[in-house]
């Protein structure tokens, strides 16, 4: 049986990736309305990924036991008013889900649940990925954001992203 404090938190986990969905699949709702497709595509992507790694912690939990409880996804609280803006939120936003994958990672570390933390190694690989595309966003829009003709060919680049589904199969 896992740990009480750690199984809460994953518990949670499960909420705060299903709310990451939420909040790119409201960037891209944002994109896709002020005519850039492939930054829609791109957070669409995004959106889905979120819905696996929730998935991921939802099947964990399953397989030890855990009876999953569900609770309410919160309305995304980013005020969409530029690309920039967005695209700075989506970094900050993966800085502090990697926070939490840490403090989970920690509380199974303390009580020695080498299981989770095993579990957890797939993610925390995941979140260094994630930042990096954040911040890889930000350095292209920086470089080419103020130039219509590189951002059409940004956002070109962009609609080339596919979902594939994640590597950690449980
Ligand atoms: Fe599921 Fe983007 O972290």
């Amino acid at each position: 049986m896992l740990d009480k404090k750690v199984i809460e938190l994953l518990n949670d986990q499960v909420n705060k990736e299903m709310y990451s969905a939420y909040l790119y699949l409201d960037f891209s709702n944002y994109f896709k309305h002020v005519g850039l497709d492939g930054f829609a595509n791109w957070y669409e992507v995004q959106a889905k990924e979120e819905m696996d790694h929730a998935m991921l912690f939802v099947k964990y939990l399953q397989n030890n036991n855990v009876a999953v409880e569900l609770a309410a996804i919160a309305k995304p609280d980013v005020k969409l008013t530029d690309t920039m803006t967005v695209l700075k939120a989506g970094l900050k936003h993966e800085e502090y889900v990697t926070d939490l994958i840490h403090t989970i990672y920690d509380a199974a570390s303390k009580v020695k649940d080498f299981r989770t933390t095993q579990f957890l190694d797939w993610f925390v690989k995941e979140q260094g990925e994630e930042e990096t595309n954040a911040n890889d966003m930000i350095s292209k829009m920086e470089l080419f954001g103020g130039d219509a003709r590189a951002l059409y060919l940004l956002d070109s680049e962009l609609k080339s992203r596919a979902y594939s589904a994640p590597s950690l199969v449980l």
